[in-house]
């Protein structure tokens, strides 16, 4: 069987590396299911994160296998960038010609290459018409259309073979927009196979000490265009850290987008020169799990880093309005509660002063979900799309 993952940008590497572990382990195991004794597992990396700190870093620190093929598209407008995606990626795909195609998350390249796989035909001589697409993380949904990965994950999920859910709330979903139950499978989170199997080694990385960081920090990470694209948002926020700051430290990886935008805006100096804050260029995988995991607080709009946080039990400030992964703050350590200034401060306020919520882990996130995944795809992948 041959199987090819995509991945494109940062929040996929994680998910791609447990994936890839999980195929890696079929194979050692020597087992025959289905008829499958081997996987051939293709990695595709379009090339949508470039820098080393926002890609390279990734692959090595959790080592997965180089990429096969780099499409190398890099930044453009979301237009542009999923069009050059397709472009390059259609002849890879009619070359390859694999049985599966598993694309992660929600981000340009998750949709981009869906599309061209739900719309190839291979050659009529092949034992296929295209390959199974199966799409890992789906059904979430933050019902905000103004988001771009929110348009990503309706088109990807629904153009799917087989879509594999972290959380109930995303079976509810899909079983609500009237996807066939029996496409649907709950499996658990595949980025928390990866942080499980990392989670030691990124307790050794010395990123504490090359930092100078001494004592309780938090932990900000700030990239969601609904926060940073404009200075009316991007302002009262960077104000609300700093104000943050003189209660306790920050430590703040800044993401390309908002460093740029922070710049343009003439709002870089406010934070670089705040003496509460200290800034990073993106950290790889290992230095930012060991920041994650003995923060005192994690203050964030990334998607990924609510569910990393309510499995270490760290409380995680949410500055976004909604969230497609809700089972985050119905039993984890997630507080959803928007952008306003005053109620990110009390809410702050409020973990520091030692109110923080009980919290238990989902079920499922228990570090074999990639392992579930695979036999699901060698089980079923035969009857898809003959
Ligand atoms: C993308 C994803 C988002 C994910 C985020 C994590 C989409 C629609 N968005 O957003 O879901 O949470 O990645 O980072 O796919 N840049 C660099 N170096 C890089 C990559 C980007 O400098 O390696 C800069 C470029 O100026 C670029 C900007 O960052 O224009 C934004 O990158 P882009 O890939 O468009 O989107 P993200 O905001 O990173």
């Amino acid at each position: 069987m041959k199987i090819m993952s995509i991945a494109g940008a940062r929040p996929n590497f994680m998910k791609l590396a447990a994936i890839a572990d999980a195929v890696k382990t079929y194979n050692e195991r020597n087992v025959t299911l289905n008829g499958c004794t081997n996987i051939e597992h293709i990695i595709v990396h379009t090339g949508q994160h470039y820098d080393a700190k926002m890609s390279h870093s990734f692959f090595d620190d959790l080592g997965i296998p180089k990429p096969d093929v780099n499409l190398e598209v890099g930044s453009a407008t979301h237009a542009v960038q999923v069009a050059e995606i397709m472009r390059l990626f259609e002849p890879v795909l009619l070359k390859e010609m694999p049985d599966a195609l598993v694309v992660v998350g929600d981000v340009n390249s998750t949709i981009a290459c869906t599309l061209v796989a739900a719309k190839i035909n291979y050659p009529i001589t092949a034992k296929r018409k295209r390959p199974a697409i199966i799409h890992v993380e789906a059904g979430l949904r933050s019902f905000d259309r103004d988001m771009p990965e929110e348009i990503n994950r309706i088109l990807t999920d629904s153009i799917s073979d087989l879509l594999f859910v972290t959380e109930q709330s995303g079976v509810n979903n899909l079983k609500d927009e009237g996807v066939p139950e029996n496409k649907i499978h709950l499996v658990g989170n595949v980025m928390i196979d990866t942080l499980q199997k990392q989670l030691e080694r990124a307790k050794h990385s010395n990123i504490k000490q090359t930092m100078g960081v001494k004592g309780r920090y938090g932990l900000v990470t700030l990239h969601r265009p609904s926060n940073v694209d404009s200075i009316e948002t991007l302002q009262p926020l960077f104000e609300t850290l700093i104000k943050i700051s003189k209660k306790i430290n920050l430590i703040f990886p800044i993401h390309p987008r908002t460093k740029n935008n922070a710049k343009q805006f003439k709002l870089f100096s406010l934070i670089e020169e705040c003496p509460g804050i200290q800034l990073t260029d993106p950290l790889g995988y290992l230095d930012f799990l060991n920041l994650t995991s003995t923060a005192i607080l994690v203050i964030t709009d990334s998607g990924g880093i609510q569910e990393e946080t309510t499995y270490l039990g760290i409380p995680c400030v949410t500055l976004r309005e909604n969230t497609e992964r809700p089972i985050t703050f119905e039993i984890g350590t997630n507080y959803l509660i928007g952008t306003s200034p005053s109620r990110i401060y009390k809410v702050v306020a409020d973990i520091l002063g030692g109110n923080g919520k009980d919290a238990s882990i989902p079920q499922l996130w228990d570090g074999r979900t990639g392992e579930r995944i695979i036999k699901k795809i060698v089980t079923s992948v035969n009857c898809l799309c003959k």
